[in-house]
């Protein structure tokens, strides 16, 4: 088959591990017998450097007509980059919120499990550890903080900046009915997050989740306030299956998953909407101060590769072969800086040798 994948190297890392990315793609393509034609676009930081604006409306009509979008991450040092003189809205972030809202990406998987082979880089204590863990975050990704009016003005002689955090009950509810399905396909666990004690828009999306989970009662639907998983994610990590929350909290507690699961270098993440189309990316940054060494961890950027062949082009068992080949790598003892420790037996690979050696561990269909 033929499949259009647009191709979003990005700023920082970005393009040495989305090389690595494509690499196990080309790899997959060869051996399953697909054809993935990539289409290289600009967004972010490489973007305002060459069109003076982080998206152009050109680069999102060349994602539209793709099948997915496969992207690194972009930014740069704020204070250092002189990305961030500009106004907030010309600035590189601006570019992947509206890629996001542009492309009605509204639910974001960010899935984290603890590799047996890792838990020496989880900085948890073994017994909080216990079985390790396997967790699923669905942040809902087009509304809230994020999406609000924002101002700052003067008043009263003095500055006064303003965030509008807004939910509307259809943007719960389409968010929340995917959560449940991917629950359904899990453990059947779902935890709702939000901080219905203090906000309305947590007590309207409290209500509308409560709605939802009476039509999946194969589902066991819980709630929790945020700032409690924020503890209990590191107290308890093996208790949560499925976790779903809105926009500003899934970013925070994203990073606090990331950093359980041993490296933000490890965690991939698919922004989707009802159709099959979607755009796969690391969840960590760019990375800056290690941009252009070859040795950041591109695993994030491959495992979001497999995610872009389960999702969007739905080939299950090659989505399947790339994690195989992912943990194959890991327990030959094959490591990038960022999850490498004193322990014999392991090796220290560059950005470009990780991406080879997973490649190299491809099966291909079964003859
Ligand atoms: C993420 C990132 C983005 C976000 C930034 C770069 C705008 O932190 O994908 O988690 O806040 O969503
Ligand atoms: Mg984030």
């Amino acid at each position: 088959m033929e499949y259009r994948i647009a191709v979003i190297e990005g700023d920082g890392i970005g393009p040495e591990i989305v090389r690595e990315a494509r690499k196990v793609l080309l790899r997959i393509a060869a051996l399953y017998g697909h054809h993935f034609e990539f289409r290289e676009l600009l967004m972010g930081g490489s973007s305002i450097d060459r069109f003076g604006e982080p998206l152009t409306e050109e680069t999102l009509e060349k994602c539209r007509a793709s099948d997915a979008v496969l992207m690194g991450s972009i930014g740069g040092k704020v204070g250092v980059s002189p990305w961030y003189l500009l106004p907030p809205e010309k600035r590189p972030e601006a570019g992947l919120l509206k890629l996001r809202k542009g492309l009605g990406l509204f639910c974001n998987l960010r899935p984290a499990k603890l590799y047996p082979e890792l838990r020496n880089a989880c900085p948890l204590r073994e017994s909080v550890i216990g079985d390790g863990f396997d967790l699923m975050m669905v942040r809902e990704l087009t509304g809230g903080l994020y999406f609000g009016e924002r101002s700052t003005v003067r008043e009263g002689g003095e500055l006064v900046a303003r965030d509008e955090l807004c939910y509307r009950e259809s943007e719960i509810r389409r968010v929340a009915r995917k959560a449940f399905s991917i629950a359904g396909g899990r453990r059947g666990r779902l935890c709702s997050v939000d901080k219905a004690n203090v906000l309305d828009s947590s007590r309207l999306w409290r209500r509308i989740v409560e709605e939802e989970g009476k039509a999946c009662p194969e589902v066991e639907l819980s709630h929790a306030l945020v700032d409690s998983t924020a503890m209990l994610l590191v107290r308890k990590p093996g208790s949560f299956d499925v976790i779903l929350t809105e926009n500003m909290f899934g970013d925070i507690l994203s990073d606090e998953m990331a950093e359980i699961a041993g490296s933000l270098g490890m965690l991939p993440s698919a922004s989707l909407r009802e159709d099959r189309f979607g755009l796969y990316e690391p969840s960590g940054g760019s990375a800056p101060d290690i941009a252009g060494q070859n040795i950041a961890n591109p695993l994030a950027a491959i495992l979001s590769a497999a995610m872009l062949l389960r999702y969007s082009l739905e080939l299950p068992k090659e989505a399947e072969d790339v994690e195989t080949a992912v943990e194959k790598v890991l327990r030959d003892g094959c490591r990038t800086k960022d999850i490498l420790e004193e322990k014999k037996g392991l090796k220290l690979l560059s950005t470009e040798e990780m991406g080879e050696e997973v490649a190299a561990k491809l099966r291909g269909p079964l003859r």
